[in-house]
Order: C-alpha cells, then structure tokens, then sequence
C-alpha cells in the first residue's frame, strides 16, 4: 500500500523471492479516466485508414520480434512457462500481430441490390469505438494479442487490464507495440478496474475464470454492450483401443503437465475405452513420471503459479486418495523453490469429486473407464466446461462420430486438447464460452457494428 493507492505486484512462480514488479494500481477512477482518453484517441486512430492501422500492426509485430528474448526471458520470469514454450508464445504473437495487420485491407461489408428502383445497398462493419480487454496471466502476450490485435485493427482503440500476475510482459508488449498515445492502454490492477473497464468500454472480451467471466457476461449485458468471454475448460481425451497408445500417451501427458496444466485447453479427464486401459494407464503414468524428473520439470511442465494454487491441487489430490483414488503418476508437490507439483494421474477418482467436475489448471488428470465409443461420448459431454475435446484412434468412422457428436469448441483428432491456431474461430461449448468467436476473421465481425447504407438516386420517389 502506498497511501490510498493500492499496489499491483507479481513474483517468479519459480522463485517466489523475485518481485518482478510492482506497480500502482490504476484504480477505478484512474480506469475510467483511460477509456475516456483511449475514446479521444479513436477517432485519429480509424483516420489512420487501413493503411496507416496495417502498418502500426506491422511494427508492433517487427518489435515483438526483435525482442524475442527478452520477451521469452520475461514469461519465463513471470508466469513460470518453460522456456521452449515461452519462445513459441512469443512467435505466435508475432504472427498474430503480422496476420491482424492485413485485417485492415480486408472488405468491410457487402454490396445489395435495392427491392426496387436503381441505387445501392451497402453493409459497412463500423468500429463500436473502445475494447475492453480482460486477460489472464497463462498466455501473457499471446492472449492480450489476439484480442487487442483484432480490435485495432478494424480501427477501435484498446484498453487492456490484465491479470495482475502478467502484469509486466502487458506492459512491456504495450511498450513495444508503440502505437500512438491512447490507442493501447495497459491498466494495472485487479477487480476493481476490471469491473470499471466493463462498466466503461464499448465492447469487451474477457479469458479467464469461469465465476468472473459471468459476472463479466451479466454487467455487459444488463448495459447492452456486445461481449465475448472465454472461461474454463474441462477437457476430456478419448483413447480407443485402436490408437497408437504410445502416441496419445506423450500427447496426454504433453496436454496435462505441458506448463503444468495452466491452460483452458490442458487434459483434466481421460477416458480410456475398453482394452485400452491397461495399456493407456501404463504408458501415460510413465510418460508423466519422465515429466517429474529435474530437468523435464523445468523445460516442460514448471511450476504452478503461485501457493494458494498448489494448496488447492494437493488439497484435492489428496481428498481424492483419501477416498479411494488410487495415484499411478505423481501426487504429491515437489520439495523445492517454487510452486511445483508432480505430474499427477489418478484412477478410481469417486464421481463427484471436484477433480471429476471443476477445472483445477494444474498438472492433474483422471482416468476413466467407458465400455465403448459411446459411454466416452456420453462422460466427455457431461460438463458444462467443453472447451476442446481429443479423440485417439485410428479409425475414420470412430473420429467422424466423436466430431459429429461431441458437444466441444474444439474436437481434436490424434492431436493433444492444448494448443491453438490463431486464424480459425476458437471458443468453448455449453458454459465455457460465451459470445461470438475468438480470433480468426470471425473475430473482426465481433469487434463491429454492421450497418445498412441505402443509396439511392436524388429525386428518387422512396
Ligand atoms: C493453447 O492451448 O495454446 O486461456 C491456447 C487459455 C486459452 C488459450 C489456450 N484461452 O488457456
């Protein structure tokens, strides 16, 4: 606390003494205060034209990229993510920034005949003026990225509040986009400015929890604002007996342990089908058991963000052995530096344990049985939370059923449930999306007003 004003700060996950920054909070009223400045920056921003908004794009991604390191140096720092991840965040934010900054040139509407008589219809998408952005920390330049990019590209300016736990790599991505002043503003802070930024923005998209993402939904909507909002996942693997087992292994345990679990997509429940299970339980617990080895638990998994995180994993791992789980991987939290658990797989988990219903974003899965294709359906479905759902077989009829009837944002085959491509939609099913798609061209429709312009001839009788 410095006087009234309450301070932001967040420290290395991995090193808990390493404050790697602390900075004042920006305060509702400060909040405000920015989405009227970023309102007074709009107009000159979407007079740039699309020329003058691509070639913003375009620099902000030459100077991502050529602080590569240092940016990867940084999330390691700050979020815990391993290194080789780090540095495909960071080119995949390049590559977002360099894909928005053709969003620019792209048609904006479309051309209609008139019912009757000559003249011109015309639809024109029309930017709502500012995006409010709300992003969590496990993607900390990525995330902030793909909303922020969109949305100035079709000419709104951005404020962006992101969780205090990424707090340094928004400001340094800000820093480095260097667009002009008030067209991207990074607000430090915590709910009170979130909740300022959704009662003062135009439009807004919010990633993170499931409990915050529908108060956000419930504010936006009694102001009748257009909103998007990504929440939790609890995504399922699905492991037929024909699958390559040693291939869904190391995709599982890269999806449940891959950055310690912290993502929306992470594998939380495995489904093994039939005779699958024995030999899918033997070559996954290994698979993670190799992830709990010093060096893999730092290039691969990491810890988790911070203690009251891993208080709830071991919690919840250990009321699950306690009443009856068995664990074939990891369990317990690792004596060192840092906020790391084992690589965890558990069988025999109780129905109804929170591990089987709630996302815990940790590196924690369960082991389920189906009988067949149709019993795993039938479990993979049973959440509210269906992000993206995997699918591993070597069958064409068994992946067409699983993406025909997987109620799922994303049905991946032979693939792991993480891992997403920046140019196609991406949102969850059911309640762990909300709102119209993230990303891709779909998202530039999002972050506009579509409207109908009539022309027609002077003197004309209509
Ligand atoms: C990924 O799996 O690469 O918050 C991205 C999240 C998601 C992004 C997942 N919105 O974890």
């Amino acid at each position: 606390m410095k006087g009234f004003q309450v301070s932001v700060s967040s420290y290395n996950p991995a090193d808990p003494g390493d404050l790697v920054i602390e900075v004042e909070a920006a305060g509702g009223a400060g909040t405000t205060a920015a989405v009227e400045r970023a309102r007074a920056a709009q107009a000159g921003w979407l007079a740039l034209g699309a020329g003058g908004r691509s070639a913003a794009l375009g620099r902000a991604a030459d100077a991502v990229e050529s602080h590569a390191d240092e940016l990867a140096t940084l999330i390691v720092r700050e979020v815990g993510k391993p290194h080789a991840e780090a540095r495909g965040e960071v080119a995949r934010t390049v590559a977002i920034w360099r894909y928005y900054a053709q969003a620019p040139y792209a048609a904006s509407g479309a051309v209609h005949e008139p019912a009757a008589g000559p003249g011109l219809l015309l639809t024109r998408r029309r930017p709502y003026g500012v995006a409010g952005l709300i992003t969590p920390w496990n993607f900390p330049l990525a995330i902030p990225t793909w909303k922020a990019a969109p949305a100035l590209a079709v000419g709104n300016t951005v404020v962006l509040k992101p969780a205090p736990e990424g707090t340094a790599c928004a400001l340094r991505l800000a820093e480095l986009a260097g667009l002009p002043e008030g067209v991207l503003t990074v607000l430090p802070g915590g709910g009170e400015e979130g909740a300022a930024l959704v009662a003062a923005a135009d439009v807004v998209s919010f990633t993170g929890s499931t409990a915050v993402g529908r108060a956000v939904v419930a504010a936006t909507t009694e102001r009748g604002i257009p909103v998007q909002a990504e929440m939790g996942g609890l995504n399922a693997a699905i492991v037929l007996p024909d699958a390559d087992i040693a291939q869904a292994a190391a995709h599982l345990a890269a999806a449940i342990a891959g950055y310690a679990g912290q993502k929306c997509t992470a594998t939380s429940r495995v489904i093994a089908v039939g005779d699958a299970y024995e030999p899918l339980a033997a070559a996954l617990a290994k698979a993670l058991a190799a992830i709990a080895e010093p060096t893999a638990l730092t290039e691969v998994c990491g810890p988790v963000i911070n203690e009251p995180a891993l208080d709830r994993l071991t919690e919840a791992v250990d009321t699950a052995v306690a009443a009856g789980a068995t664990a074939l991987a990891g369990g317990n939290r690792i004596e060192r530096d840092g906020w790391f658990l084992e690589p965890t797989l558990l069988e025999e988990v109780p129905a109804g344990h929170p591990l089987r219903t709630e996302e815990f974003f940790g590196p924690v899965a369960v082991l389920l049985r189906a009988a067949d294709l149709d019993e795993a359906i039938a479990v993979a479905n049973d959440t509210r939370h269906s992000l993206s759902t995997s699918v591993h077989t070597r069958d064409l009829d068994t992946a067409l059923a699983a993406a025909d009837r997987l109620d799922a944002g994303m049905v991946r085959v032979n693939a792991p449930s993480s891992g997403v491509d920046f140019h196609v939609p991406f949102s969850g099913a059911k309640g762990a999306g909300h709102g119209p798609r993230e990303q891709g061209q779909a998202v530039l429709d999002f972050y506009t007003a579509e409207r109908t312009v009539t022309l027609l001839p002077a003197g004309s009788p209509r």
